[in-house]
């Protein structure tokens, strides 16, 4: 049975920074208490051309070029949102299109921010199975846009990003070892976005009540994180046969810091074996978790042949943890040609500015036009 390899990480953050003294501006806060409450300094904003299926591609193109691989040899595309592009199509299927991936399957994961894990083991599930080679799993998102921008309780928590990993299938034994996915639907309140589903179809209605935006029961879901993490950590090292303090990283959500450090308590790790940004990117929800690896295996933490568990919770409820043996990219036989997949991105890239022109001839034609008739 092949195993399934992390091949290529990439990620896609948007350039515009909104500190804490920012969100004072807007609503009664400061931050000093956002900081000693979660440990977030500042958060990423899109911009207005940005969305969640843009972010989404950029990643998987950085996470392809890593990995050398050409798009055209992508099985499949998983997308994990909690801000998905459109109730349908999949944000996959934009970001399929978008790289070029002509032979792939494309579709999306709902499972809050722990969409992520639940991605990645159905991708090297299916890697495992045989039946693939080449899976992009990416978490993506544009929570700004679902956030009430006067609520203080859920406002200074959340920020946009993207992250996607490669996973390749080889006879060598490594990548991901194990995984642990669960879920506990009687806690589905405490965490939602309900409007604009079947439940609660948009309408001036669900405007006025503010259900296109997300709403949460902090110190409840504060306590359901706290309980879960360690549990999940512990039963997906058990699986993998793994003693806990075996393992190289803990790569948790970034939720809060303080969720974070009561893990490592509960565990028994001591903090430097969890890798933290929420301090530069808040809860990036199903982003998280690739936002703080590539930012690891950048800068050289993270090596090849580390044993690594990633753990995440959120609405759902749900939550799980995936255990890996970090591998990189794959060399000499089993590198793919990476020059026809420079040539199809620069294809893409010229075709993206082809059709952005011919709106704006159109746009044109049409205020002539319009203005003469
Ligand atoms: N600035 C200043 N004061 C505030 C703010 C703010 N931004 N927000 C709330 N307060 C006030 C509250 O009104 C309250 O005042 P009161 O005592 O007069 O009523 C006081 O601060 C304490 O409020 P708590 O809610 O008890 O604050 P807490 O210490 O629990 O921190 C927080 C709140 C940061 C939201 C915390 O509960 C938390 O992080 N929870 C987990 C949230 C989370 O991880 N969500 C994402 C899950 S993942 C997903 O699926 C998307």
């Amino acid at each position: 049975m092949p195993y399934a390899h992390i091949t290529g990480w990439g990620v896609s953050i948007p350039e515009k920074v909104l500190t804490n003294d920012d969100i004072a501006q807007m609503v009664e806060t400061n931050d000093e208490w956002i900081r000693s409450r979660t440990g977030i300094a500042e958060r990423r904003i899109v911009s207005p051309e940005q969305s969640t299926a843009t972010l989404a591609a950029d990643a998987a193109m950085k996470a392809l070029e890593v990995a050398n691989i050409n798009p055209a040899d992508v099985d499949l595309i998983i997308v994990s949102s909690s801000s998905p592009e459109h109730i349908f199509p999949a944000t996959a299927s934009l970001v399929q299109d978008h790289i070029g991936a002509s032979k792939a399957g494309a579709f999306d994961i709902l499972a809050a921010c722990t969409g992520f894990i639940y991605a990645m083991d159905m991708a090297a599930q299916a890697i495992r199975s045989g039946s693939m080679q080449v899976a992009v799993v990416i978490g993506s998102e544009t929570l700004s846009r679902f956030v009430n921008w006067e609520d203080r309780n859920t406002c200074i928590l959340f920020g946009d990003g993207a992250g996607a990993f490669v996973l390749q299938g080889s006879e060598q034994p490594g990548g991901v070892l194990s995984a642990t996915l669960r879920s506990d639907g009687s806690g589905a309140d405490l965490l939602t976005i309900l409007g604009g589903g079947s439940r609660y179809p948009a309408s001036p209605d669900t405007l006025e009540q503010g259900l296109h935006y997300v709403q949460m029961d902090g110190r409840a879901v504060f306590r359901f994180a706290t309980r879960v993490m360690a549990q999940a950590t512990r039963d997906a090292a058990e699986k993998a046969g793994l003693a806990v303090d075996e393992l190289d990283w803990v790569i948790p959500h970034q939720a809060n810091r303080r969720i974070i450090e009561t893990a490592a308590r509960n565990l028994k790790l001591p903090m430097e074996k969890f890798v933290v940004n929420v301090d530069k990117f808040g809860n990036t929800s199903t982003a998280s978790i690739p936002l703080a690896t590539v930012e690891a295996a950048e800068d050289g933490r993270i090596q090849p042949g580390d044993k690594i568990v990633f753990v995440g919770f959120g609405g759902g409820l749900t939550w799980g943890a995936l255990t890996a043996e970090w591998s990189g990219p794959f060399t000499g036989e089993r590198a793919r040609q990476v020059w026809p997949y420079r040539f199809v991105r620069l294809y893409s890239v010229y075709s993206r500015f082809r059709s952005k022109m011919l709106q704006w001839i159109r746009k044109v034609e049409s205020l002539i036009w319009g203005r003469h008739s």
